[in-house]
Protein backbone atom coordinates (compact mmCIF):
# COMPACT_ATOMS: atom_id res chain seq x y z
CA UNK A 1 0.00 0.00 0.00
CA UNK A 2 1.43 3.11 -0.93
CA UNK A 3 0.22 7.21 -1.07
CA UNK A 4 -0.17 9.00 -3.88
CA UNK A 5 -1.63 13.13 -4.78
CA UNK A 6 -4.20 13.64 -6.65
CA UNK A 7 -3.64 16.15 -9.20
CA UNK A 8 -6.29 18.69 -10.50
CA UNK A 9 -5.99 17.27 -13.83
CA UNK A 10 -6.92 13.53 -12.84
CA UNK A 11 -10.43 12.60 -13.29
CA UNK A 12 -12.53 12.03 -10.00
CA UNK A 13 -14.71 9.35 -11.46
CA UNK A 14 -12.83 6.34 -9.34
CA UNK A 15 -13.29 8.91 -6.18
CA UNK A 16 -16.61 9.26 -6.65
CA UNK A 17 -17.90 5.52 -7.07
CA UNK A 18 -15.15 4.68 -3.34
CA UNK A 19 -17.05 7.42 -1.83
CA UNK A 20 -20.53 6.57 -2.97
CA UNK A 21 -19.30 2.80 -1.47
CA UNK A 22 -17.95 3.91 1.75
CA UNK A 23 -20.88 6.83 3.10
CA UNK A 24 -23.40 4.28 1.84
CA UNK A 25 -25.17 2.96 4.98
CA UNK A 26 -24.32 6.27 6.88
CA UNK A 27 -26.73 9.36 7.04
CA UNK A 28 -24.34 11.24 4.60
CA UNK A 29 -25.00 8.24 1.85
CA UNK A 30 -25.66 11.10 -0.92
CA UNK A 31 -22.04 12.38 -1.14
CA UNK A 32 -23.39 15.44 -3.67
CA UNK A 33 -25.30 16.58 -1.27
CA UNK A 34 -22.71 18.09 1.00
CA UNK A 35 -19.31 17.42 -1.28
CA UNK A 36 -18.52 19.04 -4.88
CA UNK A 37 -15.46 17.05 -6.46
CA UNK A 38 -15.63 20.06 -9.10
CA UNK A 39 -14.71 22.74 -6.20
CA UNK A 40 -12.57 19.82 -4.79
CA UNK A 41 -9.93 20.23 -8.26
CA UNK A 42 -10.43 23.86 -8.27
CA UNK A 43 -9.08 24.09 -4.77
CA UNK A 44 -6.18 21.67 -5.69
CA UNK A 45 -5.12 23.63 -8.92
CA UNK A 46 -5.47 26.96 -6.66
CA UNK A 47 -2.74 25.31 -3.68
CA UNK A 48 -5.79 25.51 -1.30
CA UNK A 49 -6.25 22.45 -1.12
CA UNK A 50 -5.06 18.57 -1.19
CA UNK A 51 -6.26 15.44 -1.88
CA UNK A 52 -3.98 12.48 -1.47
CA UNK A 53 -5.14 8.71 -2.53
CA UNK A 54 -4.10 5.31 -0.86
CA UNK A 55 -3.58 2.42 -3.77
CA UNK A 56 -2.64 -0.81 -3.64
CA UNK A 57 0.25 -2.28 -5.08
CA UNK A 58 -1.48 -3.35 -8.03
CA UNK A 59 -2.34 0.52 -8.00
CA UNK A 60 -6.42 0.01 -7.16
CA UNK A 61 -7.61 2.78 -5.19
CA UNK A 62 -8.42 1.70 -1.22
CA UNK A 63 -9.18 5.38 -0.06
CA UNK A 64 -8.76 9.04 -0.48
CA UNK A 65 -9.29 12.27 1.88
CA UNK A 66 -9.25 15.35 1.80
CA UNK A 67 -8.35 18.79 3.05
CA UNK A 68 -7.92 22.68 2.69
CA UNK A 69 -7.50 25.82 4.20
CA UNK A 70 -10.28 27.12 5.96
CA UNK A 71 -11.08 30.10 3.83
CA UNK A 72 -7.79 31.94 2.70
CA UNK A 73 -9.99 35.98 3.14
CA UNK A 74 -9.19 35.03 6.57
CA UNK A 75 -5.34 35.73 6.22
CA UNK A 76 -3.48 34.19 8.72
CA UNK A 77 -5.94 32.72 10.13
CA UNK A 78 -7.24 30.82 6.83
CA UNK A 79 -3.65 30.00 6.01
CA UNK A 80 -2.76 28.30 8.97
CA UNK A 81 -5.97 26.36 9.74
CA UNK A 82 -7.17 23.31 7.80
CA UNK A 83 -9.92 21.58 7.51
CA UNK A 84 -10.23 17.80 6.62
CA UNK A 85 -13.59 17.73 4.12
CA UNK A 86 -13.72 14.13 3.39
CA UNK A 87 -12.08 10.61 4.28
CA UNK A 88 -13.45 7.45 2.65
CA UNK A 89 -11.87 4.00 2.90
CA UNK A 90 -13.32 1.06 1.07
CA UNK A 91 -15.72 -0.86 3.04
CA UNK A 92 -13.76 -3.84 2.27
CA UNK A 93 -10.81 -2.12 3.56
CA UNK A 94 -11.44 -0.41 6.49
CA UNK A 95 -9.76 -1.58 9.77
CA UNK A 96 -6.29 -2.37 8.32
CA UNK A 97 -4.55 1.21 8.56
CA UNK A 98 -5.78 2.96 5.57
CA UNK A 99 -7.35 5.68 6.86
CA UNK A 100 -4.50 6.08 9.73
CA UNK A 101 -2.00 6.32 6.66
CA UNK A 102 -4.10 9.10 4.97
CA UNK A 103 -4.11 11.12 7.79
CA UNK A 104 -0.51 10.99 8.28
CA UNK A 105 0.49 12.08 4.82
CA UNK A 106 -2.44 14.71 4.50
CA UNK A 107 -0.86 16.19 7.63
CA UNK A 108 2.45 16.32 6.70
CA UNK A 109 1.41 17.63 2.90
CA UNK A 110 -0.42 20.20 5.14
CA UNK A 111 2.47 21.14 7.12
CA UNK A 112 4.36 21.99 3.92
CA UNK A 113 1.87 24.89 2.87
CA UNK A 114 2.16 26.34 6.09
CA UNK A 115 -0.68 24.57 8.11
CA UNK A 116 -0.62 25.06 11.79
CA UNK A 117 -3.84 23.10 13.09
CA UNK A 118 -5.98 20.48 11.29
CA UNK A 119 -9.70 20.18 12.21
CA UNK A 120 -12.45 18.18 11.36
CA UNK A 121 -15.85 17.45 11.97
CA UNK A 122 -18.34 14.99 11.64
CA UNK A 123 -21.85 14.35 12.63
CA UNK A 124 -22.62 14.66 16.60
CA UNK A 125 -22.89 10.97 17.93
CA UNK A 126 -20.93 9.40 15.33
CA UNK A 127 -18.65 7.60 17.84
CA UNK A 128 -16.31 5.28 15.44
CA UNK A 129 -15.07 8.06 13.53
CA UNK A 130 -14.61 10.05 16.24
CA UNK A 131 -12.93 7.47 18.11
CA UNK A 132 -10.90 6.97 14.56
CA UNK A 133 -9.54 10.30 15.01
CA UNK A 134 -9.08 10.47 18.38
CA UNK A 135 -6.52 7.20 17.73
CA UNK A 136 -4.56 9.48 15.77
CA UNK A 137 -4.16 12.58 17.90
CA UNK A 138 -7.04 14.69 17.12
CA UNK A 139 -8.69 16.04 20.56
CA UNK A 140 -12.36 17.34 21.47
CA UNK A 141 -12.72 20.85 19.98
CA UNK A 142 -16.15 21.19 21.05
CA UNK A 143 -19.65 20.98 18.97
CA UNK A 144 -21.87 23.50 16.81
CA UNK A 145 -25.26 22.86 17.11
CA UNK A 146 -26.91 22.78 13.63
CA UNK A 147 -24.35 22.98 11.84
CA UNK A 148 -24.58 21.10 8.69
CA UNK A 149 -27.08 20.87 6.59
CA UNK A 150 -30.86 20.08 7.23
CA UNK A 151 -32.18 20.02 10.80
CA UNK A 152 -30.91 17.82 13.33
CA UNK A 153 -27.42 18.04 11.83
CA UNK A 154 -24.95 19.36 14.78
CA UNK A 155 -21.34 18.45 14.06
CA UNK A 156 -18.39 17.77 16.89
CA UNK A 157 -15.07 19.46 16.34
CA UNK A 158 -11.99 17.52 16.66
CA UNK A 159 -8.28 19.57 16.28
CA UNK A 160 -4.88 18.07 15.96
CA UNK A 161 -2.01 20.74 16.44
CA UNK A 162 0.66 20.10 13.16
CA UNK A 163 4.15 20.69 14.13
C1 LIG B 1 -13.55 6.29 9.24
C2 LIG B 1 -12.63 5.62 8.20
C3 LIG B 1 -12.03 6.69 7.31
C4 LIG B 1 -11.51 4.89 8.98
O1 LIG B 1 -10.61 4.31 8.04
P1 LIG B 1 -9.91 2.90 8.36
O2 LIG B 1 -8.98 2.60 7.23
O3 LIG B 1 -10.93 1.91 8.68
O4 LIG B 1 -9.09 3.28 9.67
P2 LIG B 1 -7.83 2.51 10.30
O5 LIG B 1 -7.83 1.08 9.89
O6 LIG B 1 -6.61 3.30 10.04
O7 LIG B 1 -8.18 2.67 11.85
C5 LIG B 1 -9.18 1.81 12.41
C6 LIG B 1 -9.85 2.50 13.56
O8 LIG B 1 -10.81 3.44 13.04
C7 LIG B 1 -12.06 3.31 13.70
N1 LIG B 1 -13.10 3.05 12.69
C8 LIG B 1 -14.01 3.97 12.32
N2 LIG B 1 -14.83 3.49 11.39
C9 LIG B 1 -14.45 2.21 11.16
C10 LIG B 1 -14.94 1.18 10.31
N3 LIG B 1 -16.01 1.35 9.50
N4 LIG B 1 -14.29 -0.01 10.30
C11 LIG B 1 -13.21 -0.19 11.09
N5 LIG B 1 -12.71 0.74 11.93
C12 LIG B 1 -13.32 1.95 11.97
C13 LIG B 1 -11.92 2.26 14.75
O9 LIG B 1 -11.74 2.97 15.96
C14 LIG B 1 -10.64 1.52 14.39
O10 LIG B 1 -9.92 1.26 15.55
P3 LIG B 1 -9.65 -0.27 16.02
O11 LIG B 1 -8.91 -0.91 14.87
O12 LIG B 1 -8.84 -0.12 17.27
O13 LIG B 1 -11.03 -0.82 16.21
C15 LIG B 1 -13.38 4.57 7.34
O14 LIG B 1 -13.94 3.60 8.18
C16 LIG B 1 -14.47 5.12 6.44
O15 LIG B 1 -14.21 5.45 5.28
N6 LIG B 1 -15.72 5.24 6.93
C17 LIG B 1 -16.87 5.69 6.12
C18 LIG B 1 -16.77 7.13 5.71
C19 LIG B 1 -16.57 8.08 6.89
O16 LIG B 1 -17.31 8.05 7.85
N7 LIG B 1 -15.53 8.95 6.79
C20 LIG B 1 -15.11 9.85 7.86
C21 LIG B 1 -15.83 11.13 7.89
S1 LIG B 1 -15.31 12.27 6.62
Amino acid sequence: MRTELFQYKDGTKDLEILSGKAFQSSADSDVTEWFSFKEMKTAIETQRGICVKAVSGEGNLLGFVYSQQESPINGKEGLEKWVIIIMAVDPNMTGQGVGTLLLKEIEKQAIDKGALKMFVYTNKGDDKVVSFYQKNGYSDAGWVKDYQYGSNNSAVFLLKYLS
